[in-house]
């Protein structure tokens, strides 16, 4: 006891407490706001955009771990480390909700104050796109003016995916994984390849003692699923706060947003669900 008193005493010493561990004043002096004069609303659309960028920030390290687990060929633990970036895509889709109590005479009040900031200059979005497989050059020219953010997006252009990784291990373990899908060209996203919508098929037709690959192929279902449920509360409060107005980032708004909701990072796992069971 007396050890641990002495412990506080020396933690105290050095001033280590929550605020400072935490970074609380610094973290709590980060939101500027832009309107003049000062709209209260735009603290709350501020404080939600840095929530978000903060999760994405922790689910880019999960899926860092998740990788290399799966380079590993621990299957596994890359599954309880997916439980967990799924959580944080499914509270981040319920935080969407904060904003329906932005109504669009209140986002109109600030708007101007964004300038052109908008979405699409998120790095950490776009490079969970890129980890999990989705790679559109395209995205590249919002990023022009800020070097290191270019780099590393550059960085996740170049690396495997998550489905890479996956598949790579798969192939470890036996699976006739076609070399086109195992060589493929990293910088583009890849494409549906009907031989491996065979492997898959035959796996869950079929599991033998490997049903924690089917589990595996399951979540990684589940977080397109998920991440295709971010896009669709993304879109429903965009339409409720500005309509069908075009977007501060130069895109059509709402329509654009909509010609992506068809984006699918695994599609040999939805292509799979076409095939003919045999009972
Ligand atoms: C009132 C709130 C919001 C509105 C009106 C809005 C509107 C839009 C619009 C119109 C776009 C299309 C690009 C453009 O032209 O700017 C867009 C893209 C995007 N927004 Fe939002 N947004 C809002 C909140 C959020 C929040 C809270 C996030 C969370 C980070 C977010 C993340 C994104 C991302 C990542 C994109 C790029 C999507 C893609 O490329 O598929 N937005 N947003």
């Amino acid at each position: 006891m007396s050890e641990r008193l002495a412990d506080y005493d020396r933690l105290k010493m050095e001033e280590l407490n929550y605020n400072s561990y935490l970074k609380v004043p610094e973290l709590t002096s980060l939101q500027h706001l832009r309107s003049e004069p000062k709209h209260h609303d735009e603290m709350f659309f501020i404080v939600i955009h840095q929530s978000f960028e903060l999760w994405f920030k922790e689910a880019l390290h999960e899926v860092g771990l998740m990788a290399s687990f799966l380079a590993n060929d621990d299957v596994a633990r890359s599954l309880k480390v997916l439980k967990r970036v799924q959580a944080i895509i499914t509270c981040l889709t319920q935080q969407i909700q904060l904003l329906g109590t932005l109504t669009p005479d209140e986002f109109a009040g600030f708007r101007e104050a964004l300038g052109t900031g908008s979405g699409f200059q998120s790095v950490q979005f776009r490079e969970m796109e890129f980890a999990c497989g989705q790679r559109d050059p395209w995205f590249f020219q919002f990023f022009e003016a800020r070097p290191d953010e270019k780099a590393r997006l550059q960085a996740r252009f170049e690396s495997p995916s998550v489905y890479d990784c996956f598949l790579q291990a798969m192939a470890r373990a036996g699976y006739q994984v076609p070399k086109e899908v195992l060589e493929r060209k990293l910088t583009e996203t890849h494409q549906m390849n009907d031989e491996l919508v065979e492997v898959f098929r035959e796996l869950y037709q079929d599991p033998k003692t490997d049903y924690h690959w089917v589990l595996a192929c399951e979540a990684l279902l589940d977080l397109d699923t998920m991440w295709s449920n971010f896009r669709s509360a993304h879109i429903l409060m965009v339409s409720r706060t500005i309509g069908g107005k075009k977007g501060t980032g130069g895109s059509s708004g709402v329509p654009f947003l909509e010609s992506r909701l068809p984006l699918r990072f695994f599609p040999e796992l939805w292509e799979v669900r076409n095939s003919d069971w045999q009972k």
